[in-house]
């Protein structure tokens, strides 16, 4: 049995606070004014190490899917890489971009997500990626019955934008990985930030979804199972991502250090478990208890009938 455990969004936030010369006069300056307004109390240092520590514990693998900052600064990536270098001496890391990685054009052009996170992107068939600027995606890991499959979604935008985009370059080198016999013959288990299954109107989509979903639908559709995680949406729920053969089952892990009162939303991680004939054996999550410092069972919403 091949253990994955899945957390998303952590939001590093610089221990040192934020550089006012590097915030001003672009779009960092409003994604700071929302993290004083609203979300300074409700990122929690103490829970993301507390979900970090206990996915390590009970994973063979652990995937970030994205949001790993939460202005590109370069404070918070440092402090984000020493966390995730950190538990990667235990248990191997596998990280995508979100939009808070690549908040800026010049994050992209100056490679930092890579430059930062490159340990976490050792791929098994490095000739089929492209060179994107947030690194060579898709990185693959085959391990045991699972090929992990990660893809970078996260492209800037102007403020109070945070679509998601694939490319078709992408999606081609995609299609390459999936006719790969050592990928063909396993489980695949795909990394996205942007939700795969979105049926909210076109307006909201441009506004923070996958705006090429139905050309990644397209490039999966000869899959007959396997998982697409993703993040984003800050809270757990499992939809069906049908296919010409089958369906995927796509999950989102809640944010890793977010402090909630409501269940679906409070830090944790997501388990999964592969069998050795490749079965998605189980489905579980877990997410800090009433007291902060330990972790209960969570559940996931089940959104599989949703239109
Ligand atoms: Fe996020
Ligand atoms: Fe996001």
């Amino acid at each position: 049995m091949l253990r994955i455990a899945h957390v998303s969004d952590l939001h590093v936030l610089s221990p040192a606070g934020v550089e006012w010369r590097r915030i001003l006069f672009n779009k960092r300056i409003t994604g700071h004014a929302h993290l004083v307004m609203r979300r300074s109390r409700v990122y929690r240092r103490e829970f993301l190490l507390t979900v970090l520590a206990q996915a390590a514990a009970r994973a063979d693998q652990i995937v970030v899917t994205g949001d790993i900052t939460n202005l590109s600064l370069e404070r918070e990536y440092r402090a984000a890489r020493a966390l995730l270098e950190d538990i990667a001496r235990t248990t191997e890391v596998t990280v995508v971009p979100g939009n808070h990685d690549i908040y800026l054009p010049a994050i992209l052009r100056e490679r930092d997500f890579v430059r930062h996170f490159h340990p976490f992107l050792r791929s098994d068939l490095p000739e089929l990626a492209r060179n994107l600027q947030a690194g060579r995606y898709p990185c693959v890991k085959l391990r045991g019955p699972a090929a992990l499959i990660a893809l970078a979604s996260a492209v800037p935008r102007p403020p109070f934008v945070s679509a998601g985009f694939l490319g078709g370059e992408q999606l081609a080198a995609l299609q390459a990985v999936l006719a790969h016999p050592e990928v063909a013959r396993r489980t695949p288990v795909l990394l996205i930030h942007h939700p795969p299954v979105d049926h909210r109107p076109r307006l909201l989509r441009l506004r923070d979804g996958l705006t090429d979903e139905a050309a990644f639908r397209r490039s999966v559709a000869g899959l007959a199972r396997g998982l697409v995680l993703y993040g984003h949406i800050h809270a757990r729920e499992r939809r069906t991502l049908p296919t010409a053969t089958g369906a995927l089952d796509a999950i989102s892990a809640s944010g890793g250090a977010l402090e909630d009162p409501r269940a679906a939303i409070r830090a944790g991680f997501n388990l999964y478990g592969i069998g050795d004939d490749g079965a998605i054996a189980s489905v579980e999550a877990w997410m800090i208890d009433e007291s902060g410092r330990a972790m209960m069972r969570a559940a996931i919403a089940d959104r599989r009938q949703s239109p």
